[in-house]
């Protein structure tokens, strides 16, 4: 039988000596028995202990293990970000709806499991440089609203390869413990290593252990790889991620999509037209290159004082130069539709007047 007294100057002693974990269990122990002859305190006791451990959990999530380092650097090998998204960015429509595929398949994780499904593990970023593989991994990353892990293996394997193959294999660990997006970037690097005689088995090794880790990444993770030279990596490679996505160049509407953001702060007359235009000589560009014309065009018009709408038919005069004539003639009835005067299209496209009026009035 419980004798109250007893517990009580137990549990203060306890207290006193600062043994929390002891007196959980000695109140766990006391709640069975609390049940029959204290039923109300007993409820109270055990609603305690759930939101008490309700807090630890939180607390655990939270509170990450130390990234793994460089033992010679002691720099950390890996970067970890937790990444938000003011506005969603635009997609290849085949890109968009892979992407769309891996977040939902884990948002309905648990119906998957329970038909014995699983979710994406792995995937592989095939594209040219610029065409927004690592900011896929950051989106993903932030729709899941789970840590993005990056480690980018052009700069792990510049050291020597018994380093690098220790500090793969640290990352991996880390990455397979803990609650988080694994990006290895520039995947290529692996393949494109060519170490001296003495380093090739050690090279074997280490592409082996990549790509069982790859086989064997635990369903409650995620491995993203990236890379721009797809021609590198063997068919071996490309078979063990269970999805691959190739990201081509921005369409026309993804251009334009991109060049309104970009520019939504900015005000000026014309802008719809100059948009349109603008967009559609930038057809061909990668998304970086498209984010970087004009961002620097918006900083031009800052240290130039010169208004934005004028740089940016300076930007379209100097892509013009890229356009056959046939394109510019194009271009050029675009540019009078939407209300420009003969003489500013002739003037910005480098084209003659007679050669704009012949068009204008056959059009
Ligand atoms: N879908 C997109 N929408 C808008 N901007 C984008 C998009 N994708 C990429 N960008 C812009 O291009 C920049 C470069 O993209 P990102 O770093 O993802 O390219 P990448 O394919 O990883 O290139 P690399 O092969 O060189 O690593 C981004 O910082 C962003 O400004
Ligand atoms: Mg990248």
């Amino acid at each position: 039988m419980l004798n109250l007294e007893d517990s009580y100057v137990h549990l203060t002693r306890l207290a006193l000596e600062g043994r929390k974990q002891d007196i959980l269990t000695l109140i766990k122990r006391n709640i069975k028995q609390f049940d029959d002859i204290h039923p109300g305190l007993s409820l109270k006791l055990k609603e305690e202990i759930l939101s008490y451990q309700d807090k630890l959990t939180v607390i655990r999530k939270k509170v990450q293990p130390p990234l793994p380092i460089d033992l010679d650097s002691k720099l950390e090998l890996v970067k970890s970000d937790s990444i938000t998204f003011e506005s969603d960015p635009t997609w290849p429509e085949e890109v968009g709806n892979e992407l769309n595929k891996v977040i939902q398949e884990r948002k309905l994780e648990d119906q998957l499991i329970s038909s014995g499904l699983f979710p994406t593990r792995s995937t592989l970023f095939v594209g040219e440089p610029g065409v927004g593989k690592t900011l896929a991994a950051r989106w993903i990353s932030a729709k899941l609203e789970r840590p993005l892990l990056t480690l980018d293996l052009a700069a792990v394997m510049s050291s020597y390869l018994g380093k690098t193959g220790n500090n793969i294999r640290a990352v991996l660990d880390y990455a397979k413990k803990s609650h988080c997006i694994l990006l290895l970037d520039e995947f290529d690097a692996i393949a494109k290593k060519r170490g001296d005689d003495s380093e090739v088995g050690e090279l074997k090794r280490l592409v082996t252990v990549l790509l069982q880790e790859i086989d064997e990444w635990p369903a409650t993770g995620l491995l993203i790889a990236a890379t721009n030279h797809e021609e590198l990596l063997d068919p071996a490679v490309w078979r063990r991620f269970e999805r691959v996505i190739k990201f081509p160049k921005p369409s026309l509407q993804n251009i334009s999509y991109t060049v309104n953001e970009l520019l939504k702060n900015d005000s000026f007359e014309g802008k719809t037209s100059i948009i349109d235009i603008l967009s559609l000589l930038l057809v061909g560009k990668s998304f970086s290159d498209v984010t970087k014309e004009i961002n620097n065009s918006r900083k031009e018009s800052i240290i130039q004082g010169k208004h934005l709408s004028i740089i940016l038919e300076e930007l379209i005069e100097r892509l013009c130069k890229n356009v056959n004539k046939a394109e510019k003639i194009k271009i050029a009835l675009m540019f009078l539709e939407k209300g420009y005067s003969q003489r500013k299209t002739a003037e910005i496209l480098g084209l003659s007047r007679d050669t704009i009026r012949k068009y204008a009035n056959n059009g």
